[in-house]
């Protein structure tokens, strides 16, 4: 096995840490490929002594080489450059030359974005960083033992043969109460053209499965939930990026212009709450989008995870309550209203319910019984209203909070349209900010925030930041804002 000479030159730029700098050093090196995959890196006493830091330096230069996914640790042998070094090399390069958001209608192009996303959400994981880069409200927020109840309730009660009975499309009893809450929207939605799926991210990839095949266009927002261009990724497909205006939503002109001028598939949208912008479509907007994917015979895959998240009186509808052909695919989730990590969505698949309820079958089989059976229970018996209700008022409370701090610590050029629900704050931050080192020197610091490169296929929005507000106000968010202002004074 190779050893790996000392890089020979370590400079650390004006406001640069020495940690990040030798970082990048070192990282530098394994890009150009003088540190081919497996050489074993210099000790961190060797460093040491070498660039004349101290061992802490060394550790954190090693630690932030291995969130990029550069390296690998071995215990008790040091570490060494990772096999997936090359493709992680994508991450880093998104962080050197921010760029701009895309042009109006550029054409279809593959996608390749996972490196960069995985290696920004493995941070997500760490306990101890201050969550503005979750992409999930605080769990404290939910009504976690009252589920528990329901969960138990309904496990001891149980028919055997449920394992059967609520295969695909999945438990019946769950199925009718998804259907009321859609009643309450004002869509008469069957029971039958519901498939309940494992999350909402899976009713939306299997809607995705039923209406393309590999080397389809897809027409996809931009910026876009970096799961979609995921998604986007793994089935082959080539996407054609729509421009979301954080305020008005969608660019239906260019969605027009794309349809005409491209075979479109399908699309992939949200209406309500945008992840990352928070823009929701107007009612008008939404017909009109409806109209005219009708007109051209285009499923819309309607991404609805944060709908219920609103803070106006009333919740908005989704563009499924426009549909009257049977086009638009509307997927939910619970995930982020009631149960994270229960993994219960659906998917309300209009005229593509039999293939759906199929290709859930061949993919995943089912969704956990017991879960479908403690949820129904749940939905029955629990006050989802009321605790909705709750949610919604705390996540108003801390988005008023989040504002406040922003207000106080950040400078004033940093601007953003406030959302009427969901849980982020899509922050654009001067031009000549860069929005992936940014999160790389809050990492440091302990504090996570999401690059805006990260939703999208061409890594644009390189000088923003999407920022969560779903946890209770404490010291640790507060300081954390204050200590991202800092790093973006740092860098004027
Ligand atoms: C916009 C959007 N769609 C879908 C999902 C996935 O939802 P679920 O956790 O229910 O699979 C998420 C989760 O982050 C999301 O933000």
């Amino acid at each position: 096995m190779r050893r790996a000479q000392p890089c020979a030159v370590f400079q650390t730029p004006h406001a640069m840490k020495r940690y990040q700098a030798l970082a990048d050093t070192m990282a530098a090196e394994i890009r150009a490929g003088r540190l081919p995959v497996g050489t074993r890196l210099p000790s961190v006493r060797h460093l040491t002594t070498q660039y004349g830091v101290g061992q802490s330096t060394v550790f954190r230069a090693y630690y932030l080489l291995e969130e990029w996914g550069l390296i690998r640790a071995r215990e008790r042998s040091g570490y060494y450059v990772a096999p997936g070094a090359m493709l992680a090399t994508l991450a880093t390069l998104a962080t050197q030359t921010p760029a701009a958001a895309p042009a109006p209608l550029a054409d279809p192009a593959p996608i390749d974005v996972s490196s960069l996303v995985f290696s920004v959400l493995d941070a997500v994981k760490r306990p101890d960083v201050a969550p503005l880069g979750s992409a999930f409200p605080s769990p404290k927020l939910f009504p976690l033992q009252r589920l528990a109840k329901s969960l138990a309730h309904a496990t001891r009660m149980l028919d055997p043969w449920s394992t059967v009975v609520d295969m695909p499309p999945g438990n019946e009893a769950l199925r009718r109460q998804i259907a009321l809450r859609y009643i309450g929207m004002g869509i008469a939605q069957p029971a039958e053209e519901l498939i309940v799926t494992n999350g909402a991210m899976e009713a939306l990839t299997l809607s995705l499965m039923a209406v393309t095949k590999p080397g389809d266009v897809v027409a996809i927002e931009s910026p876009c939930f970096y799961a979609a261009l995921q998604a986007v990724e793994h089935l082959g497909l080539r996407a054609i990026e729509i421009p979301v205006d954080p305020r008005d939503g969608l660019d239906l002109d260019v969605l027009a212009e794309a349809l005409d001028k491209h075979p479109v598939r399908a699309c992939w949208f949200m209406t309500n709450f945008q992840n990352p912008t928070g823009a929701t479509l107007s009612i008008e907007k939404k017909r009109a989008l409806v109209a005219l994917l009708a007109k051209h015979e285009v499923p819309l895959i309607e991404d609805d995870v944060y709908g219920e998240l609103h803070f106006a009186q009333d919740r908005p509808p989704p563009a499924k309550a426009f549909d009257t052909k049977g086009l638009v695919m509307h997927c939910a989730s619970l995930s982020k209203t009631l149960a994270p990590g229960y993994r219960l969505g659906w998917v309300a698949a209009g005229r593509f319910a039999d293939d759906v309820r199929r290709l859930k079958l061949m993919t995943t089989i089912s969704t956990s019984i017991p879960i479908q059976a403690g949820i129904a229970d749940f939905l029955q018996h629990g006050g989802f209203d009321k605790h909705l209700r709750k949610l919604r008022g705390a996540l108003l409370t801390q988005r008023d909070a989040m504002e406040a701090a922003i207000a106080r610590w950040l400078p004033e050029d940093v601007s953003f349209v406030r959302p009427d629900g969901g849980y982020f704050l899509w922050l654009k931050l001067a031009g000549h900010i860069d929005a992936m080192q940014l999160h790389r020197e809050a990492l440091g610091h302990g504090i996570n925030v999401t690059p805006g490169p990260i939703f999208s296929a061409r890594h644009a929005y390189g000088n923003y930041v999407r920022v969560n507000f779903g946890h209770p106000w404490s010291g640790q968010i507060e300081d954390a804002v204050r200590v991202l202002g800092e790093l973006v004074r740092g860098r004027g």
